[in-house]
């Protein structure tokens, strides 16, 4: 049973000392601020992929795109996901194509994330070096980690859709030489000092 002295459901948390937390409602069916809940979503770090696929026959054009909603989802069997605009210029290829190649981008390679991160319509691919992998999917030098995927299931939410796939090709560096490009706060980050483990994080 509430009281007068319950706050209201959709109180704020209090702010922490010097702290200024914004609080977003989207329960309303108002259109949500697009902007602040960008930065809301920007605060969690993750790293940068480009995902590359062939278009259907009869043309099988390249493409790509520059994606940091990639994450690993299931072990056995090996799949993994990444969400694409539905207003991508390449959302036919990846739904039609079927096969997708996800590059987790090194700190030295924002150029290319920002390559393929440009709007749709110039060639992403010239003048840059490639080769074809066996099943003719585009694949991109000195990733530190790459994924050959055949696409498992499509599932469409919201203004995206989800592409899952499942892993039948995986690669990495081996020497951890290179460290990740990251992204966060809508900008490339490298990243600092290494903490801890998680297990001993949690002793
Ligand atoms: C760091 C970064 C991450 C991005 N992540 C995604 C993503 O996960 N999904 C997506 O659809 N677009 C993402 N984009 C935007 C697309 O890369 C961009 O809209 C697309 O390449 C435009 O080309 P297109 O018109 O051929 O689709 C991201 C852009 C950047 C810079």
């Amino acid at each position: 049973m509430s009281t007068a002295q319950d706050p209201p459901a959709s109180a704020a948390v209090p702010p922490a000392c010097g702290r200024t937390d914004r609080l977003l409602e989207l329960d309303d069916g108002a259109p949500p601020d697009r902007l602040a809940l960008r930065r809301a979503f920007g605060r969690f770090a993750t790293g940068v992929t480009v995902v590359t696929g062939r278009g259907a026959e009869p043309a099988r054009r390249p493409v790509g795109v520059t994606a940091n909603s990639f994450s690993s989802v299931s072990l056995d069997p090996p799949l993994v996901l990444w969400s694409l605009d539905l207003r991508s210029s390449t959302r036919a290829a990846f739904l039609e194509g079927g096969w997708f190649a996800v590059h987790v981008l090194g700190a030295r390679q924002a150029g290319l994330s920002a390559r393929f991160a440009a709007a749709g319509g110039a060639d992403k691919f010239d003048s840059i070096p490639w080769q074809e992998s066996l099943g003719g999917l585009p694949l991109l030098p000195e990733a530190l980690a790459l994924f050959e995927c055949r696409l498992h299931q499509a599932v469409e939410a919201g203004d995206h859709v989800v592409l899952i796939g499942r892993v039948l090709r995986a690669r990495y560096r081996e020497d951890g030489a290179e460290e990740p490009l990251l992204f966060v706060g809508g900008g490339y980050r490298l990243p600092g000092a290494a903490i801890r483990s998680p297990e001993r994080a949690a002793a």
